[in-house]
């Protein structure tokens, strides 16, 4: 009977006659549906539950059960049943419900397809910025990413030296694979040849067990050597002939390991002057030097600094799970005649401290705690640059009018050498209106300008 409702629909029936049976059909075909009784003459439909979901996690089971034994249906959607039909079987029912379970299986795939494609673009960096250095120097990234040169990355602490290695790497063939970070100068000296190289048990004391290398975890991935620049000269020997041959071998060990590893390094230091005070090796630069880039500072590029802001804000605020704050026009000029000596990553810092301070619904100039010594004296600009334009038409407005007023004011009393009156006369304005607006204003009644 159920057979037939459901060759009525267009739909293929495998039938089996017990648990035995169903776990032959299930590994012969893998269907779309499994739909079986509870009760079986050999086995039961927990093991075909078991079965199923052990073919395809996602497999979706129905099970029938007679009237009055509930329980064993909730038991079988502990177990990861769909749903479950009580006998007898209503065939409109069955039919609705394999449907239902067939659109959810679609769903399923989609929404897991969507998440892989998600964590693969995961692995590509978002890179802000539109200056057209910045530009040029991704298009270098991008044609870098197509060969399996090594790159060399030059820039100052916190320009995103880091970020362009890990872009590289997922642009590259090698993205679905790992990119391991070493960072040269934050590892002690001694410990640095082990990490990167990896030992055997008992290469040295503490050695208790063998470890590998970043070397080898980089295997048909991107090894990034940071601060490459910090190497201590032994090591700089030992990295060139890795790199030369792909082969090395483990503190303490007799064989020798063959890599398949692209290298990216970076340094914040010029390497060149390195190299001339005779620190650097000259012919592991060249080696590593193939592909030079460099990422300019943030304060050569100031076009970048209120997109990146806003990009920070945005996201900090998010994370905090709160209204995306606005920047003040003068937010927007602070930022961006501040020199950032630490670069995008002082800026990102700056504002995700300022987005936790401020209370309103923007960020102003008072929440951001920048080094006075790095705010870079303006040139006198546009005067209509100053003007704050946030908010409406008439609170925009109303700003400008009482800062004419309070100038105005200011002044007037100065010229009038303090005597309201006469400075009341000069303005064209009552002595008492003069006295409410002063108030009103904040002008200290002594105020000489
Ligand atoms: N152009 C950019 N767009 C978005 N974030 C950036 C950009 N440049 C740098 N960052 C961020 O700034 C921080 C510092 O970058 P990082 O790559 O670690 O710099 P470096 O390695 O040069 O010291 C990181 O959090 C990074 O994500
Ligand atoms: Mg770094």
């Amino acid at each position: 009977m159920l057979r037939h409702a459901l060759e009525s629909q267009g739909f293929v029936v495998v039938e089996a006659r017990d648990e035995q049976e169903a776990r032959a059909s299930l590994a012969a075909s893998l269907p779309s549906v499994v739909l079986t009784d509870l009760r079986l003459p050999v086995g039961d439909g927990f093991g075909v539950l078991r079965a199923a979901k052990d073919a395809d996690p996602d497999l979706p089971v129905i099970v029938m059960t007679a009237y009055g034994s509930i329980q064993d249906a909730v038991a079988a959607m502990k177990d990861g049943a769909l749903d479950f039909l009580a006998k007898p079987v209503d065939p409109e029912h069955l039919l609705f419900m394999v449907e239902r379970a067939l659109a959810q299986r679609r769903l399923m795939s989609e929404y897991n397809l969507l998440k892989e494609e998600a964590a693969r673009r995961r692995g590509m960096p978002e890179i802000i910025g539109e200056s057209s250095v910045l530009r040029q120097t991704i298009q270098s990234v991008q044609r870098a990413a197509g060969s399996d040169t090594t790159v060399l990355l030059e820039g100052e602490s916190g320009t995103g030296k880091e970020l362009f290695a890990r872009a590289l790497h997922a642009l590259s063939e090698r993205g679905p694979g790992p990119f391991i970070a070493i960072n040269c100068a934050a590892i002690p000296e001694t410990l640095l040849e082990a990490e990167l190289f990896g030992y055997e048990k008992g290469a040295f004391t503490g050695a208790s067990q063998r470890k590998p290398g970043r070397f080898e975890l980089a295997q048909r991935g991107t090894l990034f050597l940071d601060e490459v620049g910090e190497l201590p000269m032994p090591l700089q020997a030992k990295l060139l002939r890795a790199i030369e041959t792909k082969r090395f071998e483990r503190l303490g060990g007799t064989a020798t390991i063959q890599v398949d590893v692209r290298l990216v390094a970076a340094t914040n230091r010029g390497l060149r002057q390195a190299v001339a005070n005779r620190q650097f090796r000259e012919d592991l630069f060249f080696r590593l030097s193939v592909f030079p880039l460099t990422i300019p500072p943030l304060r050569d590029r100031p076009s970048d600094i209120p997109l990146l802001a806003r990009h920070f804000v945005e996201r900090t605020c998010r994370d905090l799970g709160r209204r995306t704050l606005t920047l003040s026009d003068r937010t927007v000029q602070l930022l961006s005649s501040y020199q950032w000596p630490g670069n995008v990553r002082e800026l990102q810092n700056a504002v995700e401290r300022a987005v936790i301070l401020a209370d309103g619904d923007a960020l102003r100039p008072g929440h951001l705690n920048l080094q006075a010594g790095a705010i870079r004296a303006v040139p006198p600009a546009d005067p209509w640059e100053s003007i704050d334009l946030d908010g409406t038409l008439s609170e925009a407005m109303a700003r400008v009018a009482a800062e004419v007023e309070r100038r105005k004011i200011v002044r007037a009393i100065r010229d009038a050498g303090g005597d309201r009156g006469r400075a009341a006369d000069m303005l064209q304005v009552g002595y008492k209106a003069l006295h409410s607006k002063m108030r009103d204003l904040g002008i200290d009644a002594d105020a000489r300008g």
